[in-house]
Order: C-alpha cells, then structure tokens, then sequence
C-alpha cells in the first residue's frame, strides 16, 4: 500500500484514482485544475509518498516544479512539454528529487517502440520504401501530434536517420489513442498498430509507476519500470 496524490481529476486523473484504490492504495489528495492554479502545499498533498499528475501541457512543468520542491516524487503522463524536460530534470537533480515521465503508460506502445527501432535498423539500407506515422485521437486532445507518435518517430528514426518519417494526426470522436508506422513500396506495405482500446490501460501503467518511482531518484521514464533500462 501506497499514499498517493493525483494532480489533475480529468479522464486521466479520475482513470488514476480508481486503479489507484482497486489496488489498495490510499489517495491523499485529489487536486483539480481549479486548487492547483489556486497554488498548493504540503498540507493540500496530506502525506502523499508519490504524485501522479495528468494535467495539461501548459499547466504540467509548474505542477511538477512545486511537487518536487515539496519533496514529493512525481509521475507525470502530461504530454506536449519534453522542450522542458533539461530544465526540470536540473531542477529534479539538484533537489535530490524523482520524476518518472511518459507520454505512454500502456506495455504495447512500448513494446511497439523497440520494434520500431529495429524495423529503422533493417529498413535503412532500402531506399525502394516510404515509411509514415499516423495517430489518431479523440476531438478533445490538445496537443498533435501527440507525445506517442513522437517518440515513434524518435525510435524509428535512430536506427533510420536518413528518412524523415512524417506524422499525421487525426482528431475524431473519442478514441483514447491508435498508432500505426507503416512502410509501403511499390508492391507491397507494412503496419505496424497499437491500438489502446481503454483508457485504464494508461492508469494501470501509472499506477504501476508510482508503486516502483517510490523509495528512488532521479530522472526516470517508463521503459525504466517495464524494462529495466531506457536505452
Ligand atoms: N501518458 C499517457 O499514457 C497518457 C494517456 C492519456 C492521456 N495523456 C495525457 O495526459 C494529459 C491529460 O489527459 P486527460 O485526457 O486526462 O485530459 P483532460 O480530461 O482534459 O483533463 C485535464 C485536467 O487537468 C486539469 N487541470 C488543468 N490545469 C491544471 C493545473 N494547473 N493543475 C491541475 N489540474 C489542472 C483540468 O481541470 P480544469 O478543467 O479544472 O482546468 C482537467 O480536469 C494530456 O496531456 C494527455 O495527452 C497521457
């Protein structure tokens, strides 16, 4: 058992807070948009061990930056903000702190981004193929292309530098997230999909988190929890 915060109560932050309980763990805290703009302290976290924030892209640095000089280790799924990812984990290192961050807390996206690396591997000496992103989210998601099909492109691309791998975004409905890379030469094509049929499947992975960041330091990322390393 637990004590966690839960930073941000919307689709993410009530998914948290149920798995969260499923688990056993006790939730300190449940801050909403409206408290954490209002400022926070160690008293609104009671004696939360861990924070899980699932915010916004503009609101997630200044949450993350107050959790960590309260002292309170932080895993964050907030996406659209890694330009600020070397000035918080200064701040994170400097202050003896621990921030886990992902743009994607579910197994498969994971498992898909180490396949990935190796498709770019083989595919890089074949110049007959093109090769693309597409994602595809529900209406409300802020940020595009989203978080997942970046780090996609970042994985395919370092065992493929040379082709650029382009993105496309789709806004529709309410799907919680499909990411397809796929490969297509002149007489035959390849995809690769992850299709996330339930958004607790994220909570699952976050919770997870939190139970493995508590108790360490520094600047973590979810390969760390699943696979050990983040190489
Ligand atoms: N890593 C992953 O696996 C994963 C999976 C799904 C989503 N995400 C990402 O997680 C984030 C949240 O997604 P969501 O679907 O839960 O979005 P959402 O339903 O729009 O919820 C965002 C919540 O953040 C609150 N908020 C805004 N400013 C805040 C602040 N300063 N402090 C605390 N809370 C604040 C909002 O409350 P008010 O309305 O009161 O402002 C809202 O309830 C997005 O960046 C999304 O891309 C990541």
């Amino acid at each position: 058992m637990i004590r966690l915060a839960v930073v941000g109560l919307g689709r993410m932050g009530r998914a948290v807070v149920e798995e969260a309980e499923r688990r056993g763990h006790v939730v300190t805290a449940r801050i909403d948009g409206a408290t954490a703009r209002r400022g926070f302290d160690a008293t609104t976290l009671g004696d939360a061990q861990v924070a899980i924030e699932f915010t916004r892209p503009d609101a997630v640095v200044g949450n993350v930056r107050r959790l960590i000089e309260l002292g309170v280790p932080v895993v964050t799924g907030t996406t659209g903000w890694l330009d600020e990812l070397p000035v918080v984990t200064d701040l994170v290192r400097s202050k003896g702190g621990a921030l886990l961050h992902a743009a994607n807390f579910s197994i498969g996206a994971h498992l898909m981004f180490r396949v990935a690396r190796e498709m770019g591997r083989l595919l890089a000496t074949r110049p007959e193929f093109d090769a693309a992103i597409h994602e595809c989210h529900h209406r409300k998601k802020l940020d595009a292309p989203s978080g997942t099909a970046l780090a996609l492109q970042r994985a395919v691309r370092e065992g493929d530098p040379a082709r650029p791998y382009p993105i496309t975004s789709e806004r529709v409905g309410s799907v919680p997230g499909i990411h397809t890379l796929t490969i297509d030469g002149e007489r035959e094509s390849l995809s690769l999909t992850h299709a996330v049929r339930d958004r607790a499947t994220f909570a699952v992975g976050a919770v997870s988190a939190a139970e493995w960041l508590v108790g360490r330091s520094g600047v973590f990322r979810f390969e760390h929890v699943l696979f050990g390393d983040a190489s």
